[in-house]
Order: structure tokens, then C-alpha cells, then sequence
């Protein structure tokens, strides 16, 4: 985890799916979850911007990692930290000295490589002449107000974590918390990456969920136990695959240079087996360098025995973007039409099995016909259930047709509005993994779907 000195494992493919890559790259650009960004000039490279159903997708992975390790936790509180942090932040945590990658360069038309991913000839000018190895700080830098000179150099933060290690007093205070406890936040961080790559697996900007756990250093194994523990319900819980996720130990001279010990959780995406989230031990490494930094002291007191100490730290870190690229990986499925003969001619049918929770549209409202019968109906219901869920309703197609776009989407419930509604006053409600239908009351269908979604 986060060492760019780590080097890049081996490839270890269990069955090769590489066009299920192309697949999921398709499919999210074609139903607006995830686009090139700065496309109409001809992108950026390796940028991405998640589009309507993508920040959905991507907002419900973040609920749920919040409600599971912050609302239903009485050890975790959260924060929100800028982005730009003091500059000695950067050389208290040795960021400024250790968060490099070694970089080669071609000698003939100066492109730059990952000395551990350097080609032995030149993919742009096929020049067989590389530069030493040399390194190269991740680090983005920019200017803190209108004059750019030494003295105004602040940095986009690389990690998250740093703001919860220099906010550690005054949460400490402001929240009344016992160690061991945990500070958790969610948000950008930026790596200048020489090589990003694999679609949204490694960008230069991107979202990371992290927690620092404080803790007695006399605890430090059992706390790690358990966070790897917790990662593993987590994998769980967003339904991603438990069969193509391995655990790796860091071996020594490979981890982090914050960390005493790292197990990485590594996904067998269809480019290989790499990192998807990791967990350190970073002992009290960050603290005490900030307490010597900014001469602030950032002991804890135990109030039962009266013993201070400086705390040590348990971090799990889950990368946002890696977990929505590992979701649709693992909830991508492939099945003959199924969808009722009218439209049913040989057709591969696409479903997203996402756990309901992370689906971005949970109930798709389809009246049968455009009739006023049917439509008034079809809008009372999705004025009713848009104040629960996020909901879609569509009018345009077959019935089959319009499964389908909902099934690829993920959806869990479509309601049918049709020509006997008005007479029983009553709904077709279709489950996306079990294809059963039920008939339900109009009036009832808000306590169906609490049953169903809540
Ligand atoms: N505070 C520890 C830390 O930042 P890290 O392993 O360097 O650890 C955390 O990063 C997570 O962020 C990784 O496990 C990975 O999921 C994700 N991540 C790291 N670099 C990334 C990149 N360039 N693009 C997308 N996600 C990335």
C-alpha cells in the first residue's frame, strides 16, 4: 500500500477477461456512470468524470462505508480536512523526502517511464537509450495566494490521513473520545502518478476512505486483526467478488516508509492482480513527528491509570474509485435474452447485480402505454416514492426494452403501471435477481418497498 517503491506484482491471472475491461468501460460510458473527462478537447490523460448514474454509484459505496464505520461505531468519529494543508505537514510525515517514484526518461524523445514499468524500447520513438533511475516526487504542487515564489510552494494533499493525525488534539478534546478510537474522512487525494492507467485504477486524482485508529502500542496486533477482519465484511457488503480477492503480507524493505506492517488486499482485476485496499501499522511515526515539528504536544492521558503516551496508529485505507471499478468487476453479468420473446432474438442481456443498497436508481416507474389512464398513475406513484428513493421513470419502448436499460443500470424494482391498474388499483412490482413478479395495492407500496430496500 501507497509505497511507490513497492514493486508492481506479477500478473497472476486466473482466467483471462480482458475484454470484460472493454466491457464495463462501455457500459459505464454508454449509461452515463463514468466519461473521459475534458473530452471535448480531447480529454486529459487518464481523467475521468462520473456522470449521473457514476456519482450515484459512487455516493451510496461512500453511505454505506460511513454508516458501517462511523454511525454504527461508538469508537469512530468523522472529519472533512482541507485539501491544502501547511507545508510542514509535508515534511514532518516525509512526504517531501519519501513519496517518490524512480522515473526513467528516453534519452532520444524524453518520454518518461516507472523504472519498474520501463519497456526496453521506447513505446513512442522505440529509442533504446533510457536515463539513470531518478526520483521523482508524486507530490502536485501549486501557489498559496498572488505571489509565486518559494515561499508561497503548498502541495494538493498526497493521503487523507494526515489531516486526522494533525487534527488528533482537537478531536481528542472536542469529542471526549477514550483510546483506543478512530478519526475517519473521506475525499481527494492527488499523486502526480508518472504512469496512470487501467481506466479508473490509477488516476491522478481520486477518492480515498481511511481511518487512523489510535491506540496503546501494548494493543497493536489484536487492533490490526481486527481491522483486517473488517475489511473482509466490507468486500462483503459491496458484493464484490470474495473469490478474487487475496490478502498479501508487505515483506519488509516493500512497505510504506511509515509502516512497521502492511497487508494489502489485492483484486484480480482483468489486468492483473493488484492492490485494492491495504492496512498499516504506522506505530507513532506520524504523531511524534508532528509533536517535534510544531512543538505541540500530542500525548494522550489515560484517565484510569494516569499513564501519557503518544499513541499508535492502525490504518485501513480503502481507494473510493478502485472499489467502484472492483463492484462493477464483480457485479457484471452476462445472460441469453430472458426478457420475453417480443424482443428476444439472440440477444446478450447485461445485468449489474449490485447489492440494492449501491444501486444509483433502486425503482424504475414503467407505465404500459402512453395513455392518461396509465400515465397519471405511474406519475402519482413516482411523485410518492422520489421522496424515498432515487427513482427513474420512463414511458418510451417495450416493456422488454426497458427492463433491459434497467437491468444494465442495476436497478432492483421496476413498478408496471398497466391497463388493469385502474381496476384493481394495484401494480406489477419485478425483482431484478429472482424475476418474480408481485402484484401490489398502490396504497402499499411504500411499506413494500421499506421492507424490501430499507
Ligand atoms: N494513507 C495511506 C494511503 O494513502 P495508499 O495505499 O497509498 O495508502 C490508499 O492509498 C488507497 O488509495 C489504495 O489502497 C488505493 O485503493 C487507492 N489509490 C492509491 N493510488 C491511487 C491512484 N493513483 N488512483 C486511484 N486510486 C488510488
Amino acid at each position: 500500500m501507497g509505497n511507490p517503491k513497492h514493486p508492481v506484482l506479477p500478473n497472476i491471472m486466473i482466467e483471462p477477461k480482458n475484454d470484460l475491461m472493454d466491457k464495463i468501460i462501455s457500459l459505464a460510458k454508454r449509461r452515463g456512470f463514468i466519461f473521459p473527462g475534458s473530452e471535448i478537447y480531447g480529454g486529459l490523460a487518464n481523467s475521468y468524470d462520473y456522470g449521473p448514474l457514476g456519482v450515484e454509484l459512487k455516493n451510496n459505496i461512500k453511505k454505506l462505508w460511513w454508516k458501517m464505520f462511523v454511525q454504527q461505531r461508538s469508537d469512530v468519529v468523522g472529519i472533512d480536512g482541507s485539501l491544502i494543508m501547511n507545508p510542514k505537514v509535508w515534511v514532518a510525515s516525509e512526504h517531501l523526502k519519501n513519496f517518490t517514484d524512480p522515473l526513467v526518461e528516453c534519452k532520444k524523445c524524453h518520454t518518461r517511464y516507472r523504472a519498474d514499468q520501463a519497456p526496453t524500447i521506447c513505446e513512442v520513438c522505440k529509442g533504446k537509450e533510457f536515463t539513470e533511475a531518478k526520483q521523482f516526487n508524486l507530490m502536485f504542487k501549486t501557489f498559496l495566494g498572488p505571489v509565486e515564489d518559494e515561499n508561497s510552494i503548498v502541495y494538493l494533499r498526497p493521503e487523507t490521513a494526515q489531516t486526522m493525525f494533525v487534527d488528533f488534539k482537537q478531536v481528542l478534546e472536542t469529542s471526549r473520545m477514550k483510546i483506543p478510537f478512530g478519526i475517519a474522512q473521506t475525499g481527494k487525494s492527488f499523486r502526480n502518478e508518472i504512469t496512470p492507467g487501467n481506466f479508473i485504477f490509477r488516476t491522478r486524482e481520486f477518492d480515498i476512505m481511511e481511518i487512523e485508529y489510535f491506540i496503546h502500542p501494548d494493543n497493536w496486533e489484536k487492533n490490526f486483526d481486527h481491522w483486517l477482519s473488517e475489511q473482509k465484511k466490507w468486500i462483503k457488503a459491496v458484493g464484490i467478488d470474495e473469490k478474487q480477492v487475496k490478502y498479501i503480507e508487505i515483506p519488509d524493505g516493500e512497505r510504506a516508509h511509515y509502516s512497521k506492517r502492511t497487508v494489502d488486499t489485492e483484486f484480480l482485476y482483468p489486468f492483473g492482480q493488484k492492490e485494492l485496499y491495504g492496512i498499516a501499522y504506522r506505530t507513532d511515526f506520524d504523531l511524534k513527528n508532528h509533536e517535534k515539528m510544531s512543538g505541540k504536544s500530542l500525548k494522550y492521558k489515560d484517565p484510569q491509570t494516569g499513564q501519557e503516551f503518544l499513541p499508535h496508529v492502525i490504518e485501513p485505507t480503502w481507494g473510493l474509485d478502485r472499489t467502484l471499478l472492483a463492484v462493477l468487476l464483480s457485479c457484471y453479468s452476462e445472460s441469453e435474452a430472458r426478457s420475453g420473446k417480443e424482443d428476444a432474438v439472440h440477444e446478450t442481456e447485461v445485468t449489474l447485480r449490485l447489492p440494492k443498497e449501491l444501486a444509483p436508481i433502486k425503482i424504475a416507474i414503467l407505465p404500459l402505454s402512453r395513455k392518461d389512464e396509465l400515465i397519471k398513475p405511474a406519475e402519482k406513484i413516482l411523485h410518492s416514492l422520489q421522496k424515498h428513493w432515487m427513482t427513474q421513470y420512463d414511458e418510451t419502448a417495450s416493456i422488454g426494452k426497458r427492463y433491459r436499460r434497467q437491468d444494465e443500470i442495476g436497478t432492483p424494482y421496476c413498478v408496471t403501471v398497466d391497463f388493469e391498474t385502474a381496476n384493481d388499483q394495484s401494480v406489477t412490482v419485478r425483482d431484478r435477481d429472482t424475476m418474480k413478479q408481485d402484484r401490489v395495492k398502490i396504497g402499499e407500496l411504500l411499506d413494500y418497498f421499506k421492507e424490501k430496500l430499507n
